[in-house]
């Protein structure tokens, strides 16, 4: 059987990695978390005072850091420097920062060229903003997840109260609205629909419904 190559795409919280990752389970397929890849360069420059709004400070990080992605049963665990930071990339400053550091051309273009040479041999699930559109504009199968926000926020909100993080849900119905427009209104890869995505609209569906959806399409094109 053929593998093909999955890029799920759509706004913050529509559910995309937890669909990703059970859609890479069942099809024994290997699920690449690019959000966590820009997470963790945000996480780097918190770190070392870099200035986020500097592309030339950025990208000469980029260039000195190592982010390594290990893809497992639980989602991708992430290293910078050898530093286990997985946990800490979902903190509530690195969201704040991480549009910012996502925004610049270089440092998109680095990212790109790690991520198209992942999802190289096929059987790759990768969710994100530009996967369909930039990264994988041939994938087989290209999902943009919708949902509306006070939904998106109250599972940003669930999330975090199950796995002990602080959480606040008017404020993170904010940063969701923040954080989209800056998605959305970027100069470079802005995230829209790619013209022959599939769009689907998870708000009244469950995670498990969604990711039935999306195995069922991809097994037509298997
Ligand atoms: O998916 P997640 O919310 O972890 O992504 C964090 C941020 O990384 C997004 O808000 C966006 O700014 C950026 N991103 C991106 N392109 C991708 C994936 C994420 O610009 N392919």
């Amino acid at each position: 059987m053929d593998k093909i190559n999955i890029a799920i795409d759509g706004p913050a919280g529509a559910g995309k990695s937890t669909v990703a990752k059970i859609v890479a389970s069942e099809l024994h397929y290997t699920y690449i978390d690019t959000g966590a890849m820009y997470r963790a360069l945000a996480w780097k420059a918190l770190h070392t005072d870099t200035d986020i709004e500097h592309e030339a400070s950025l990208i000469s990080l980029l260039e000195n850091t190592s982010i390594e992605i290990y893809p497992g049963d639980e989602g991708n665990k992430v290293f910078v420097d050898t530093q286990d930071v997985t946990e800490e990339i979902r903190s509530s400053e690195v969201t704040a920062s991480v549009s910012a550091v996502s925004a610049h051309y270089g440092v998109r273009e680095q990212m790109v060229t790690t991520q198209q040479r992942l999802a190289m041999k096929k059987g790759a699930v990768l969710d994100g903003r530009d996967i369909g559109t930039v990264v994988l504009p041939d994938a087989e199968l290209k999902i943009f997840l919708i949902a509306s926000v006070e939904e998106r926020a109250q599972r940003r909100h669930r999330e975090n109260v199950d796995n002990g993080r602080p959480s606040e849900l008017q404020t993170i119905l904010k940063d969701i609205q923040v954080r989209d427009e800056k998605d959305m209104n970027r100069e470079i890869s802005p995230l829209v629909k790619a013209t022959d995505a599939v769009e689907i609209d998870s708000t009244r569906l469950t995670i498990e419904e969604v990711a039935d959806k999306i195995c069922a399409l991809a097994r037509e094109r298997i």
